[in-house]
């Protein structure tokens, strides 16, 4: 498979078409709860080969490994009881656990490491393909590398069409939030390694405390694929605290992006405002964060974008981890990113 591979893209619903291509080791665009996968054979290093190629994303960063069930969990991963636990209470869900991966795995899918992230989604056509599959799937975010992850069939369409044969379009993403990612270190205990659409806060509530890095006494956590910048838009954005008066001059061509208020200097400079849950709920604001940092972005009158706060907690610290690297701010890649 070569690397101008043109494809026509088609989208629909049916898991037989997605089958197939995976069974022929293509990889397709498919929906799940959280954001839209970029998905192939996982224990087919053509396949995963392939994820990397279409994605554009340096084969230093590992993918998550997609199953249909715990058992099937259990073929790929080393479970132990916390894990256990948690599949039980939250699968299927945005919630992605680093295990110690069995030799089925292919290195390339965990770029070498003896860890691999796996998670049960929760869409009913992924599941479904899931369960017709003989194997598991190997999924990132089906955007391009640094670019926001898609929620719905169309923005897969507008990164990836002709360059995969297949998207299954299973509508919206509810969540709109990558799942959470849970290691556990030397002495079993659970450490967050990437907040997402599964608030840290429930996990806590059924097996106590998680390690938090970089939080009160914890060393930041050098986790592969956690770029300093990621998830960007194309055009500048800033939190509202930190914005240039110079981006000022011209109101205009300013969007303001916020949860449920709008400051009043926005309205004052008559700034377009975009709020994601004007309910204050962060669940929608979650839902809503990536299909508007894209509206903005391919909004031809918008040339900068200012962002207000968003609670710490829950899905807030989730959001406001992507709107952190979304910022447009210091070099794109840095040394301390990359896979010890
Ligand atoms: O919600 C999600 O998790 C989505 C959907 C499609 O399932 N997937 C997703 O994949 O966000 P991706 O590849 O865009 O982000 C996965 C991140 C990697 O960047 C890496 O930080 C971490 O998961 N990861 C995956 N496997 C790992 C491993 N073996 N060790 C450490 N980190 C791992
Ligand atoms: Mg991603």
């Amino acid at each position: 498979m070569g690397e101008g591979l043109q494809y026509d893209t088609l989208t629909g619903t049916s898991i037989i078409d997605a089958a197939k291509w995976l069974h022929e080791g293509e990889v397709i665009g498919l929906p799940t709860e959280t954001v839209y996968g970029l998905a192939g054979n996982a224990l087919n290093a053509t396949a995963v080969a392939r994820i990397f190629e279409v994605k554009q994303r340096p084969s230093f960063n590992p993918l998550i490994v997609h199953v249909g069930s715990v058992e099937q969990a259990g073929e790929y991963a080393q479970l132990n009881p916390i894990a256990s636990k948690l599949m039980e209470v939250f699968w299927p869900g945005p919630l992605t656990l680093l295990l110690k991966k069995k030799p089925v795995v292919p290195d390339l899918v965990t770029a070498g490491s003896d860890y691999v992230g796996i998670r049960m989604p929760n869409h009913p056509l992924t599941l479904e393909l899931l369960r017709t599959l003989p194997f598991p799937l190997a999924a990132p975010s089906a955007n391009p590398f640094m670019y926001v992850s898609p929620t719905n069939a169309k923005h897969v369409v507008q990164q990836l069409g002709g360059k995969i044969p297949y998207i299954l379009d299973g509508g919206p993403s509810r969540v709109g939030l990558e799942s959470t990612i849970i290691g556990f270190n030397p002495d079993g205990k659970a450490v967050l390694y990437r907040a997402g659409g599964l608030a840290v806060e429930e996990l806590e509530s059924i097996i106590g405390p998680v390690i938090i890095p970089g939080g009160k006494n914890e060393a930041p956590l050098a986790a592969p694929g956690q770029l300093k910048r990621h998830y960007a838009t194309n055009k500048p954005m800033l939190p509202i605290t930190e914005a240039p008066n110079s981006w000022y001059q011209e109101p205009t061509s300013i969007a303001f992006l916020g949860f449920d208020i709008v400051p009043a200097k926005v309205n004052a400079l008559g700034i377009s405002a975009h709020l994601l849950a004007p309910n204050g709920s962060l669940s929608t604001a979650a839902t809503h964060l990536f299909e508007v940092m894209r509206q903005l972005d391919d909004n031809q009158a918008v040339k900068r974008i200012i962002v207000g706060s968003f609670p710490k907690t829950g899905l807030g610290r989730a959001i406001n981890d992507r709107l952190q690297r979304a910022y447009n701010k210091g070099p794109a890649v840095t040394q301390d990113l990359l896979f010890q």
